[in-house]
């Protein structure tokens, strides 16, 4: 079995993380989780989304965390823009990279943009025009992708064709979510196998959530198949406030131990990972996160393991 040699982890727990938290979390606090997640090394962390804050009060403080935050070189901060007002506020505080999303359901994106999946992509027509004029890089989210809360199983060709859509306006990359987090490897197998026949897997990202435990496996067959780009957040929060049932995203710390043992670099320190994710829990409480549990829990027992 062969996997890549190294994958790159793309940090969302600052947005997808936080956005369907009861608590609303003040701009300095997020700006501090921010900068401990850059301080482990992670270097593409998704900070904020600039959607109607009356729809998601947890983001509204987006452009104050972006002007707060320190920015490393190395770092990629994409911010989550659903259409041009998005994209212009976006610019208002100087993002280099945003994040485009619609769905392979109709009813979820319905519910989560107020669009059919046409109008959303017709929407990012505008979008993507100005962001290439500005020399913004570009991530196009798809959720629903193996299943949908609302119409249930989804077509892996469906899957494709609104990839398509999406890479015919310039999209540089697409993050293929599992909103729901209903996959299991072989759904996995079915979405990639697809997709890999005429997309490169540099351009492909998988959005797991961990909500029936299957998220570290999906990664693992998703890895198997050349994919090594991989949404996780900190201590393992998240969820969509629009879609039902939906919980957090597969823990960072949890794809971070399981890449270190099988040997594949990824460029993130577990410790101050953890350091990260403590300071959220101080926060929101306890984490859903099985390794960060377990490494705080060894830590407390003195640190043996
Ligand atoms: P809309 O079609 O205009 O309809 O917005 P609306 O009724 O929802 O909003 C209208 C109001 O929003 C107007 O203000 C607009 O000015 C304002 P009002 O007249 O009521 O005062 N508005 C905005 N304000 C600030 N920034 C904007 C903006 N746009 C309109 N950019 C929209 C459509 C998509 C904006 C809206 O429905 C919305 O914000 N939805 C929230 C979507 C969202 O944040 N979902 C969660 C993130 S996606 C996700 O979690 C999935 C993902 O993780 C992958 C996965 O797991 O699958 C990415
Ligand atoms: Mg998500």
């Amino acid at each position: 079995m062969s996997y890549p040699q190294e994958v790159t982890i793309v940090e969302v727990g600052p947005r997808d993380g936080l956005q369907s938290q009861p608590k609303v979390l003040p701009a300095e606090d997020i700006i501090e989780f921010v900068n401990r997640l850059s301080d482990a090394g992670l270097t593409n962390i998704e900070v904020g989304a600039f959607v109607n804050p009356k729809r998601v009060p947890q983001m509204a403080a987006s452009e104050a965390v972006f002007r707060g935050i320190k920015k490393a070189k190395q770092t990629r901060y994409p911010v989550l823009v659903p259409n041009l007002k998005g994209l212009e506020r976006a610019l208002s505080v100087g993002a280099k990279e945003i994040a485009l999303f619609t769905a392979a359901s109709e009813t979820f994106n319905q519910k989560n943009t107020n669009a059919s999946i046409a109008e959303s992509i017709s929407r990012f027509k505008e979008v993507t025009e100005l962001a290439h004029q500005e020399k913004l890089w570009i991530r196009g989210y798809i959720s629903t992708c193996f299943g949908c809360p609302f119409e249930g199983a989804v077509q892996p060709e469906k899957v494709l064709e609104v990839s398509n859509r999406l890479l015919d306006l310039g999209v540089d990359e697409l993050s293929i979510g599992d909103t729901i987090g209903v996959a299991t490897p072989k759904h996995i197998e079915d979405v990639f196998h697809l997709l890999l026949e005429s997309i490169p897997p540099s351009k492909l990202a998988l959005h797991a959530h961990d909500t029936r435990g299957t998220a570290l496996a999906n990664c693992l067959r998703a890895l198997q198949l050349g994919i090594h780009i991989f949404d996780t957040s900190a201590g393992g929060v998240g969820g969509c406030p629009f879609a039902p049932g939906a919980t957090g995203n597969l823990a960072t710390e949890d794809l971070v131990y399981m890449l270190d043992g099988l040997g594949i670099e990824h460029g993130v320190s577990l410790n101050a990972l953890v350091y990260a994710s403590a300071f959220l829990e101080s926060r929101l409480g306890a984490l859903p996160g099985r390794a960060y549990g377990a490494l705080k829990k060894n830590e407390a027992d003195g640190g043996h393991l």
